[in-house]
């Protein structure tokens, strides 16, 4: 069974599409998305479509804000909740469309338990919000926290999005974190000893200096880390035609910072 695992789409309808083109040339038998379809890009009611028949669909922070408020977000990440949440209530669309798009993010779980895997947004201890950074494998407490959680369910993989940033934490004491540049993007989660979290990074818009779109396929012993590259010049044409949108969420996809 080869399962995508997609998180962090944030409505790059360019980067969705070519993730989704590589995960169909892979053999793919099904697909996770752990949240953020929405927010910072321009096509959301597009990228709410598509995401629609996948089998696992999550709350991300940014579906949430656009549910019951930006709380916490900054002032361009607001921005773009607020205009998001005007586009799927758009007057010039069939009100059954909207509907539609409202019950696909008012329905999203905040996790999802399947065998010895556990899927989130953020972390198993705050599944929407809580931020795992690449550096905070150096926090014990933290990532002590974060391995224990949630509370009675031990599960050997985590998998989580949210920081936009792809790798590996190992549970060990100290704790380690593997960039997939580092064992050639593939890991052998299987006959490997150990507990780990593993962040697939996002699609649409890479926060890890590389600019390319990044998803993962996990088979049965296997982790595999893919960054495919996309027509970015597509996004910024859309950015371009949405002026409501701040510029820098454009700017920042060419770098993928
Ligand atoms: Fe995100």
């Amino acid at each position: 069974m080869k399962r995508a695992i997609l998180s962090d789409i944030h409505a790059n309808l360019a980067a969705f599409e070519a993730v989704l083109a590589d995960v169909e040339a892979s053999g793919v038998e099904e697909i996770y998305c752990l949240g953020d379809v929405i927010g910072y890009g321009p096509d959301p009611r597009e990228c709410i479509q598509k995401a629609r028949s996948f089998k696992v669909n999550l709350l991300g922070n940014h579906e949430e804000a656009v549910l019951f408020g930006a709380i916490g977000f900054n002032p361009k990440a607001k921005i773009a909740i607020d205009w998001t949440r005007e586009q799927l209530n758009l007057e010039s669309r069939p009100q059954e469309e909207n509907r539609d798009l409202w019950n696909f993010i008012g329905g999203l779980d905040k996790e999802h338990r399947d065998g010895e895997f556990l899927y989130v947004h953020g972390s198993p201890r705050d599944p929407t919000r809580e931020y795992i950074f690449k550096q905070d494998f150096k926090d014990r407490k933290k990532m002590d926290a974060v391995f224990a959680a949630p509370i009675g369910f031990k599960w050997k993989v985590c998998f989580a999005g949210h920081t936009h940033h792809p790798g590996i934490f190992v549970e060990q004491h100290p704790h380690s974190f593997i960039d997939p540049s580092e064992v050639e993007y593939r890991f052998e989660y299987a006959a490997s000893p150990g507990r780990f979290l593993v962040n697939v990074g996002s699609v649409g818009q890479p926060r890890d200096g590389d600019w390319r779109a990044s998803y993962v396929i996990v088979d049965a012993d296997t982790i595999h880390f893919r960054r495919i590259e996309y027509d970015v010049q597509r996004t910024l044409r859309r950015f371009d035609e949405t002026p409501a949108l701040p510029e820098y969420l454009a700017r920042r996809l060419q770098e993928g910072k």
